[in-house]
C-alpha cells in the first residue's frame, strides 16, 4: 500500500525548505480552496477515527478581527494580514459521533467512561489534525503560522460558546511574504532525541 518515496522538492516543500510564516501578501485564499485543504486534513488517522478536531476558518474581515482581539499583542498583526486563520478545536465529547465514524462497533464506552481521559484522547487527536492542516496546506502550495499566543478562554466564547468545543491552537494559512523569518533555528540531533532500542 505505501507508494514510493516523495522527490526532494516534495519533502523540501513539506519539511526542510518550509518554513514557518508571519507576514502574508495579497493573495486570497477561496472557499473551495478550504474545502479542498479540509478534503486532506481529514484523511489523516486517529483514535477510533473518532476526528475530535472542529475547525472555524477566520476569513472574512469580520472574523479576523474578532480573533486577532483574543490573541496577544505580537501575534494581532500576523491575523490581521493573513487571508485565513484557522482555530483548531477540539470536542471533548466528540465520542457521540462514533456510531457514524466507527460503525461496525459500539466504540462509546472506549472513551465516555471518564471525563478527563476523553478530553485527553480528544486533545492528542485534534493536535494530530492540526498537524495535518499543516502538512496538507504546505502539499497544497500554502504557507502557515501556527500559533499558541491567544487567550484560550476568550477564543472559547468568542467561537464555540455553548458547545462544549475547546480551542487547541490557530493557524494561519496563505502565501507567506517572508516577513520576520528568522535563520533556521536548530533541531535536537538524533542522540538527543530519539533511541532505538
Ligand atoms: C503549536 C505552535 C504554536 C506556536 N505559537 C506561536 C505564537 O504564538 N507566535 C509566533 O510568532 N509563533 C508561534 N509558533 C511558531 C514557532 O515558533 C515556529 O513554528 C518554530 O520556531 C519553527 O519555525 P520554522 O517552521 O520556521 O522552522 C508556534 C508554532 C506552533 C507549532
Amino acid at each position: 500500500m505505501a507508494g514510493s518515496p516523495l522527490d526532494g522538492a516534495a519533502l523540501a516543500q513539506l519539511f526542510t525548505d518550509a518554513r514557518t510564516q508571519y507576514g502574508w501578501d495579497e493573495t486570497p485564499v477561496s472557499e473551495s480552496q478550504l474545502r479542498q485543504l479540509y478534503d486532506l486534513v481529514k484523511m489523516g488517522p486517529t483514535s477510533a477515527n473518532a476526528s475530535p478536531a472542529r475547525f472555524i476558518f477566520c476569513h472574512s474581515p469580520d472574523a479576523r478581527a474578532k480573533l486577532a482581539a483574543t490573541v496577544s499583542a505580537a501575534n494581532q498583526p500576523k491575523v490581521m494580514a493573513a487571508p485565513v486563520t484557522v482555530i483548531i478545536g477540539f470536542d471533548p465529547k466528540f465520542y457521540d459521533r462514533l456510531p457514524e465514524l466507527f460503525p461496525h462497533v459500539d466504540a462509546r464506552p472506549w472513551f465516555n467512561w471518564s471525563a478527563d481521559f476523553a478530553r485527553e484522547t480528544a486533545f492528542r487527536n485534534s493536535s494530530l489534525q492540526g498537524a495535518y492542516l499543516i502538512m496538507a496546506a504546505r502539499a497544497l502550495g500554502w504557507d502557515t503560522g501556527p500559533m499558541s499566543g491567544f487567550d484560550k478562554k476568550t477564543v472559547d466564547a468568542a467561537f464555540w460558546a455553548d458547545t462544549g468545543i475547546e480551542t487547541n491552537f490557530i493557524c494561519s494559512l496563505g502565501k507567506g511574504n517572508g516577513q520576520g523569518v528568522f535563520p533556521r533555528l536548530p533541531r535536537l540531533a538524533f542522540e538527543d532525541a530519539a533511541q532505538i532500542l
